[in-house]
């Protein structure tokens, strides 16, 4: 009994000093440029923004774009299948330059940090491959991440990506009573499933299909997502998608235990392609 009362207020107390630092770091947030300000804007409002690197134009595309072809031709088909269900194919590709270059942008991260309202830590990058699935298990059930209060994936399509490529799949946060008590229904059944995540026919009896909102877009689409706060998913697939995900959190996030996987050894690295996920 003792013990849980000191756990809920240490989590009031963090709570609060997450409070605190927001408002201490709102004057010193970076201001940005009218179309970039749209971009945090939008992600407040709707917690998604999408553009493409055309319409970014950040310096660095060139060569990120370069990089990621190159890596790509070298991503086999899955080794991977745990009951059927083919495992995406992950690489952590945040040690070399061309990506992390592009990832410490700095119109990227003065975007990325105005909208999480705190200095920002940039995680890493993953390039994957996810491979056509019948069954919806995985990233393709509906849930939310975990690493933060805020966090922002910047997604990358490397190819064009249709319905039968899977897309991005979200629903906008609530705006009113109605949509804030669906979410809060959808995150108790979250909790009942650990948090693995729920199913469309599940989820479509709370949230009608009609909030959903799919994201197909040419190669070059670019998904501004604060994964934390927006359901999401990726769809079922018949084709196989690229893409890169690069990721971002305050810079002491509430859970930096997850937030080691985008540039640590828990995926497999370019130089280390025979045992990718350890599973080789
Ligand atoms: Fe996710």
């Amino acid at each position: 009994m003792l013990h849980a009362i000191q756990s809920k207020i240490s989590v009031l107390k963090s709570e609060l000093d997450y409070k605190v630092a927001l408002w201490n770091h709102e004057k010193n947030l970076p201001t940005l440029e009218s179309g970039d300000n749209l971009i945090s804007e939008a992600l407040k409002k709707e917690g998604v923004y999408i553009t493409s690197l055309a319409e970014l134009a950040l310096p660095s595309t060139a060569q990120l774009l370069s990089a990621a072809n190159s890596q790509l031709s070298s991503l086999v088909s899955p080794r991977y299948i745990d009951k059927g269900y083919k495992l995406p194919q992950i690489y952590t590709v945040a040690d070399l330059p061309e990506f992390s270059n592009w990832g410490i942008e700095e119109r990227l991260q003065k975007i990325i940090e105005n909208y999480i309202g705190l200095p920002i830590a940039f995680h890493g990058v993953h390039l994957r491959k996810d491979f056509p699935n019948e069954q919806q298990l995985q990233t393709l059930l509906w849930h939310k991440d975990a690493e933060d209060r805020r966090m922002i994936k910047v997604i990358i399509y490397l190819n064009d990506v249709t319905k039968e490529h899977g897309p991005f799949e979200y629903v906008p946060l609530p705006r009113n009573f109605l949509e804030r008590l669906r979410n809060y229904q959808i995150d108790y059944e979250l909790k009942k499933t650990n948090y693995l995540g729920i199913n469309d026919d599940k989820f479509s009896k709370i949230i009608p299909k009609s909030a959903w909102k799919s994201c197909p877009g040419k190669a070059g689409t670019v998904i501004f997502v604060d994964p934390r706060n927006v359901l999401h998913h990726g769809t079922v697939r018949r084709e196989e998608r690229s893409t890169l995900f690069f990721v971002y959190t305050a810079n002491s996030p509430k859970r930096p235990e997850l937030c080691t996987q985008y540039n640590d050894e828990t995926f497999a690295k370019p130089n280390q392609q025979l045992t990718a996920n350890g599973i080789g």
